[in-house]
């Protein structure tokens, strides 16, 4: 039986793969996640441990951990979802992102290469290029030009995988994908946390003036994106994830404002009142864009589920789980919440 480690499997996107994976393939799968604030074993549904699945809380920048799990395991090949996630907390305090965004994926890089994984593929995002304002479309060839200190984390993290494809012949692959959404998001995020605060009747903060721009693309048409990629991209390749298509942030709100108004039987106008424009994030992207014919092309990939039908499911899907919403209760988020609600981005900005 083939084993594969997939890192960041108690999040939000890793917890839909592995469950796929679960799905289409018998393949062992090894979940190692730290469960930071972000993780939870909920989201892996109702796969038991046994042969086919195993669950380690760990941190990848753990070296000897690492060691000994991939001496064990012996895993055919590595994807890395584990991250610290959050462009928001990476302005607050950009440290734990270099840790685990970077020094983790070397470490997981350096795993592979000891163990002869035949494929590493490192998730990563379309903010890696940047703000794509006034400009055409990015291709997997264009310059990196990140804004936060997440998205250069990320983007230092993917020119370290491709030097260690170049020097030392690692099979790697890279995927940038835009923005994800469906179930078992953090409340954090701006889609779940809309529908957290449009439920409970709280203020919709939007920051600046709503309008930037983003491609949304439902995590289960992203999952079939990396699953392809895996299986059949080509090894050293960049592939693009996304719709092709973009809304404003206050579409989405608006969205999400009639799924919720539909649902409960409550007026749409009262929602959309509760709409607040609050200060802008500091170095804020106004609009990500990227070319995806390579995957289309190469991998026969597109995505099926449209913006509105995605998020009408979406927001169906939280209202019927109200107890994911109780990740959220605890301190650190509270004072995360403080930091950039309360004291707009904390006291450098101040
Ligand atoms: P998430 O924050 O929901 O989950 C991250 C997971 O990684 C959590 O379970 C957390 O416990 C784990 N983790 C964090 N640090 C770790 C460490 N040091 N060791 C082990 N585990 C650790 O993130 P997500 O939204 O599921 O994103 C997954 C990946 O996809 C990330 O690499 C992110 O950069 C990338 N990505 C996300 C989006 C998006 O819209 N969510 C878009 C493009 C790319
Ligand atoms: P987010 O979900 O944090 O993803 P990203 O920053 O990676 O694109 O935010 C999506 C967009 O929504 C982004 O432009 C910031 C904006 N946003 C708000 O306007 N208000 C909020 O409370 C949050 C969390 C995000």
């Amino acid at each position: 039986m083939k084993t594969i480690i997939i890192t960041g499997g108690c999040g939000f996107i890793g917890g839909h793969f592995i469950r796929l994976i679960n799905r289409l393939t018998d393949w062992r799968v090894v979940n190692v996640d730290k469960l930071t604030y972000a993780g939870s074993v909920n989201g892996i549904g109702n796969l038991q441990e046994g042969q086919r699945y195993r669950f380690i809380k760990a941190d990848i920048v753990d070296r000897d951990r690492m060691s000994s799990l991939f001496a064990e395991e012996k895993p055919w090949a590595v994807v890395n979802f584990a991250a610290e996630s959050h462009v928001d907390r990476s302005i607050l305090d950009p440290g734990p992102f270099l840790q685990t965004n970077l020094i983790g994926v070397q470490i997981l890089l350096d795993m592979a290469r000891q163990y002869e994984v035949e494929r590493f593929l490192q998730i990563s995002t379309d903010e890696v290029y940047g703000d794509a304002e006034g400009k055409e479309s990015f291709t997997e060839g264009s310059l990196l030009s990140p804004s936060s200190p997440y998205s250069s984390s990320k983007a230092s993290a993917d020119l370290l995988c491709l030097s260690y494809l170049r020097t030392y012949g690692l099979p790697v692959l890279v995927s940038r994908s835009t923005n994800n959404y469906g179930p078992h998001q953090y409340p954090e995020k701006l889609i779940p946390l809309m529908i957290r605060n449009a439920v409970l009747g709280q203020e919709l903060p939007v920051y600046g003036d709503g309008l930037q721009r983003r491609d949304w693309i439902s995590v289960e048409d992203n999952i079939q994106a990396l699953y392809l990629i895996l299986t059949e991209g080509k090894s050293g390749s960049i592939y693009n994830i996304g719709t092709e298509t973009d809304v404003t942030n206050l579409e989405v709100v608006e969205e999400i404002c009639l799924g919720v108004a539909n649902d409960k039987g409550w007026e749409y106008e009262k929602l959309i009142a509760s709409i607040r424009h609050i200060k802008d994030r500091p170095g804020h992207d106004r609009q990500y864009a990227v070319d995806t014919q390579k995957i289309r092309i190469e991998l026969g990939w597109t995505p099926t589920t449209s913006f509105q039908s995605g998020i009408k499911s979406t927001v169906a899907w939280y209202l019927q789980n109200p107890s994911w919403e109780t990740q959220s209760s605890d301190e650190d988020y509270q004072r995360y919440k403080e930091a950039v609600y309360s004291k707009q981005w904390g006291r450098s900005q101040n």
